[in-house]
């Protein structure tokens, strides 16, 4: 079944073949939005728009590599002259990162983390501000995570690709509240994906997949600038970086050894 809020209006979202973009293109389709779902696994797309259908939803899939930040900005102005404007953009396409630490990590492992999860969310973006700007409304949406507001060990190239996108989203918002346009910041902590799946480290308040879909989701409604879930991940996380920066660093160790 679907809502009839967003009938008519068109998003696209990176990262959809599975995971956070797989479950929230679901929930948008069923919002009523007609979806566009971008990865690189065409197979895994087209089950999940052959599932939209069968729910009664619109979606389409688009081929994308976001780690070629060059292609995925022509592909997103294309895609988007051709829908006539997307109201809302969902950056979510992201890798781990090497999870290795700093001593083991590699240039060209940090230059592929960058461009996947900075520079490929960024060329998502920003192909779409100009017509969002001249219809005066949009919504940009940027899933960065919990991760780049804590330097954990292990995590120097990821956190830092999560922190710098962010800071990107942020400043972004103050150039274009005044156009009408909205920008949100998803900052999960750690959700039950294929992608933590593969983690042997402990992940605490760890949520399942569709409450944050729901979560992301009610707060995309809320047009909320910032979204920062579970909130007692967040609170743990502000109250470390509120303590001296050595006494945080042993706390973090001491939880998560690298
Ligand atoms: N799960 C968590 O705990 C968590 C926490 C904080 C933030 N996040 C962020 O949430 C986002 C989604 O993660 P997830 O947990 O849902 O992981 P996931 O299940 O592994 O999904 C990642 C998605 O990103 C796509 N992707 C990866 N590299 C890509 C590339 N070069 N070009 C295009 N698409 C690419 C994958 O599609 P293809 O492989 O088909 O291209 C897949 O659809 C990521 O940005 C991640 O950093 C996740």
């Amino acid at each position: 079944m679907v809502d009839q809020v967003n009938v008519g209006e068109k998003a696209l979202i990176t990262g959809a073949s599975s995971g956070i973009g797989r479950a929230l293109a679901g929930v948008l389709a069923k919002r009523g939005y007609e979806v566009w779902v971008a990865a690189r696994r065409q197979s895994a797309l087209a089950e999940l728009v052959a599932e939209i259908s069968a729910n009664g939803g619109r979606a389409h899939a688009v081929s994308l590599d976001v780690s070629q930040p060059e292609a995925t900005e022509a592909t997103v102005s294309k895609l988007n002259e051709a829908v006539g404007g997307f109201n809302l953009v969902v950056a979510n396409a992201g890798i781990g990162g090497q999870q290795q630490p700093v001593a083991r990590q590699t240039l060209s492992g940090v230059r592929e983390t960058i461009e996947t999860n900075f520079l490929g969310a960024v060329a998502t973006l920003l192909p779409v501000v100009p017509s969002m700007i001249q219809r005066g409304s949009g919504h940009l949406v940027g899933v960065t995570s919990l991760a780049g507001e804590v330097p954990l060990p292990t995590a120097a190239d990821y956190g830092t690709s999560k922190c710098a996108f962010s800071f990107f989203l942020a400043s972004a918002a103050s150039d274009l509240e005044p156009h009408g346009i909205t920008v949100t910041d998803v900052r999960p902590g750690f959700v039950k994906t294929p992608l933590t799946d593969k983690n042997s480290f402990e992940m605490p308040f760890i949520v399942e997949l569709d409450r944050a879909a729901q979560i992301i989701d009610s707060g995309l409604r809320r047009k909320k600038r910032t979204l920062r879930f579970p909130f007692p991940l967040a609170l743990g996380i502000a109250a470390g970086n509120a303590l001296p920066t050595g006494v945080r660093n042993a706390v973090i160790r001491s939880k998560r050894p690298a």
